[in-house]
């Protein structure tokens, strides 16, 4: 039968969102619907919110979280009801040219649920990177869904459902950061933090956290950066270079995804570093450079889709690191909030008074 639960619905361009009824139809073949417990508001929900993704509205929101199992369609081996579960956006179809070629990580065909769910007149919903999770239940593919172990915090690991993990993987899986390696981290929300988390993890040396707003290089100070810039102040670039013996940073991660941000990313490195983009830019937005630095500088320029992560291997690897107190997840949760207040999440967001808002369902 299918089910009616609440959802955070954005209906069009720029308008609020709105809490609605939506329709979760029985998973079918290969589907899963999924109990939520907790869902994290990611700078990306905003983006769908302000059209800056496509315009495929209404947009069912919400896609950094963890739940249990709820039902399981046909021929589902992944996953079996009641398990607990982080809710993944890469769900590797094993067979593309990426996967075939031992890179599932850039698996260019993942898997979502095939049916769609509604709105209560019928309009089908896009939810958001296939998850749709700011709703009591949602259906996926279940692919989508990471059995992790049961005993962790809900609210904590199920950020690495998207933007922590986007961060960390940005350090750690496409910036290859290494022991001693001088790191910079433009932007620090909760993807540029986490990707100065990762790059603690990894052992790097001096770890410079730049933004514009000091309460976030106040977190930043918290989970590992040796070094905090105030870019509204200083020049960011001779910032990291002041800090790196006049040469630049090994890896520099732009976790804002600005023009003007990745630029600084490109000549705050080092010669033969390597720039790594987490920011997801807006489709206007376009980037001047003389070819001859590109060449000159030599090294690697990145993107960062999900941290190039892979879900089965980097999630419970993840968890585990958390539960043994190694991963300080618990830091990026600034709040726990109610289904009803999403749009204020987005504001508190807006003004930079969060790490992350996390929706209790
Ligand atoms: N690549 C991926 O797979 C992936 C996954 C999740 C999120 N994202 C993207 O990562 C970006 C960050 O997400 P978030 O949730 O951390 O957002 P956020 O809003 O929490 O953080 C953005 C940070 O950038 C800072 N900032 C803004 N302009 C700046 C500037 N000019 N110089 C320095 N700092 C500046 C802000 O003060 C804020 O701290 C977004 O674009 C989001 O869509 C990408
Ligand atoms: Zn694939
Ligand atoms: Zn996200």
């Amino acid at each position: 039968m299918p089910q009616t639960v609440r959802g955070v619905i954005a209906r069009a361009k720029g308008a609020p969102v709105t809490v609605e009824n939506i329709i979760i139809p029985d998973p079918g073949p290969g589907e899963a619907v999924v109990d939520i417990q907790t869902c994290g508001v990611c700078h990306t929900d905003l983006h769908y919110r302000e059209g800056g993704i496509n315009d495929e509205f209404p947009f069912l929101l919400g896609h950094e979280a963890a739940g249990i199992v709820e039902s399981v369609g046909e021929g589902v081996t992944e996953v079996a009801v009641g398990d607990f579960v982080i809710l993944n956006w890469r769900a590797v179809c094993g067979d593309c040219r990426a996967c075939k070629r031992g890179r599932p990580w850039y698996c260019f065909n993942t898997h979502n649920a095939k049916q769609k769910m509604t709105l209560e007149d019928g309009t089908e919903l896009s939810p958001a990177l296939g998850i749709g999770a700011f709703a009591d239940k949602t259906l996926v593919a279940a692919g989508q869904c990471t059995k992790v172990d049961p005993t962790a915090s809900p609210a904590a690991v199920g950020l690495l459902g998207c933007g922590v993990m986007a961060g960390i993987g940005a350090a750690i899986n496409t910036g290859n950061v290494g022991r001693g390696d001088t790191v910079a981290v433009i932007g620090c929300g909760g993807v540029g933090n986490a990707a100065i988390l990762g790059a603690k993890l990894a052992n790097a040396g001096t770890i410079i956290a730049i933004d514009v707003d000091p309460r976030k290089l106040e977190w930043a100070r918290g989970l590992g950066a040796t070094h905090t810039v105030d870019a509204s102040e200083t020049d960011a670039v001779e910032a990291i270079q002041a800090l790196t013996g006049g040469f630049g940073a090994d890896v520099v991660i732009d976790a804002v995804g600005r023009p003007e941000t990745w630029k600084q990313a490109f000549y705050g490195r080092d010669l033969a570093g390597t720039v790594v983009l987490v920011g997801v830019p807006n489709p206007e937005m376009m980037l001047e450079i003389p070819l001859i630095d590109v060449f000159g500088r030599g090294g690697s320029l990145k993107s960062s889709w999900y941290g190039d992560c892979l879900p089965s291997r980097d999630f419970p690897m993840l968890v585990d690191l958390y539960q043994q107190g190694r991963l300080d997840l618990d830091a990026f949760i600034s709040e726990r909030i109610g289904i009803e207040d999403v749009e204020a999440a987005f504001s508190k967001m807006h003004k930079g008074e969060v790490l992350r808002s996390v929706v209790e369902l």
